[in-house]
């Protein structure tokens, strides 16, 4: 495994062919553990791990605690309904007053971008050895999300060997609400750096142009991209024309929470037009796997009779991976503090 060099996991964009691969392979040790019975390592015996979700999860929250558990990290979590976060204090210093509590890593979610960077910021400046992990920060990045579609893909295309070299000109369809997911972002700096073509799929009010040119230059304050040869981006407008070379899907709920405006009028036309439906599937020449984040909108982006057919959906399995995936971000951020 090689030297790991991030105190904090903020986006993917930093990424080296190297990180994939070392959380690939730490991703696939863990998930190689049993799936009952004695399930914990002693690794972080000691440490505290502390989720501060300012923003509603299901899924990634408890799949981070469950990670952090079976490490054997102490876990501490905090509520934004029964918090001082009423009585006005900010997001920072709410994550500061855990870390006076002691806490080792800090896995964030907030709905604008930028707070878990800011945080960040601020304890390098402080030199303060706390890591903070972005759980998903407004339409930004959430790269635990991509980090488990990738491993899900990885291992779907080479169960023995799930490494980024699994996908390497694959042609993976991103379909839907790609303004608005981070998802999506944090999915494409990841596919492409493994050199998959990534070809995103959606109405021009949910995917404009500029996206084609995403991974062009790296973002503000980073001055180089760590990936020397990236897959491409394509924008397909029809499904039609993005279901005829995939090799996988992946689709995503419209994000009506962060819409500035109501951008689909006709729910039943997006659902003809872009939804993952049998009928659909018709445009694709071979059989392939479907991926969804969750949470699921059944009848809008994927129908029920798709989300259930367990020959296709790799949902499931998408959730299962997120456990060894967390375990192995957490163990590679508390392990070098
Ligand atoms: C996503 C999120 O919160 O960004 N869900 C998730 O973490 N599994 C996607 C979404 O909200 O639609």
């Amino acid at each position: 495994m090689s030297r790991w060099e991030h105190r904090h996991i903020i986006d993917l964009s930093t990424f080296s062919k190297d990180d994939y691969t070392t959380v690939l392979e730490l991703a696939n040790r863990f998930k190689a553990l049993p799936n009952s019975g004695s399930r914990k390592l002693p690794a972080l015996q000691g440490r505290l791990v502390t989720t501060l979700f300012f923003e509603p999860s299901t899924r990634t929250r408890s799949s981070f605690e469950l990670a952090a558990k079976r490490l054997s990290a102490d876990v501490q979590s905090f509520s934004p309904s029964t918090s001082s976060l009423s009585k006005g204090e900010t997001a920072i210093d709410t994550a500061l007053t855990y870390i006076a509590m002691g806490s080792d890593l800090l896995i964030i979610r907030h709905s604008s971008t930028n707070v878990p960077e800011q945080l960040a910021n601020y304890l390098e400046e402080n030199d303060e050895k706390v890591s903070i992990l972005n759980a998903g920060d407004g339409i930004h990045s959430h790269p635990s999300q991509a980090l488990l579609d990738l491993y899900t893909l990885t291992k779907y295309f080479n169960p023995i060997n799930p490494l980024p070299d699994a996908i390497k000109g694959k042609n993976i369809v991103i379909v839907g609400d790609i303004l608005h997911s981070r998802v999506a972002r944090s999915n494409i700096w990841a596919l492409t750096a493994c050199e998959a073509n990534v070809v995103l799929c959606g109405p021009s009010t949910l995917l404009p142009d500029e996206f084609e040119k995403f991974v062009d230059k790296p973002p503000p304050g980073q001055k180089l991209d760590p990936i020397h040869k990236r897959g491409q981006i394509i924008i397909k407008r029809s499904i039609k024309d993005a279901f005829s070379d995939a090799d996988a899907i992946m689709t995503l709920r419209l994000q009506k929470e962060r819409m500035r405006e109501n951008l689909l009028t006709d729910l039943d036309q997006y659902h003809h037009d872009y939804g993952i439906t049998h009928s659909n599937l018709k445009w694709c020449t071979k059989p392939v796997p479907i991926l969804h984040p969750g949470p699921v909108n059944r009848g809008i982006e994927i129908s029920s009779s798709v989300l259930e057919d367990n020959s296709i959906s790799l949902i499931n399995e998408q959730v299962k991976n997120g456990i060894p995936v967390r375990m192995a971000l957490i163990y590679l951020l508390a392990t070098q503090n």
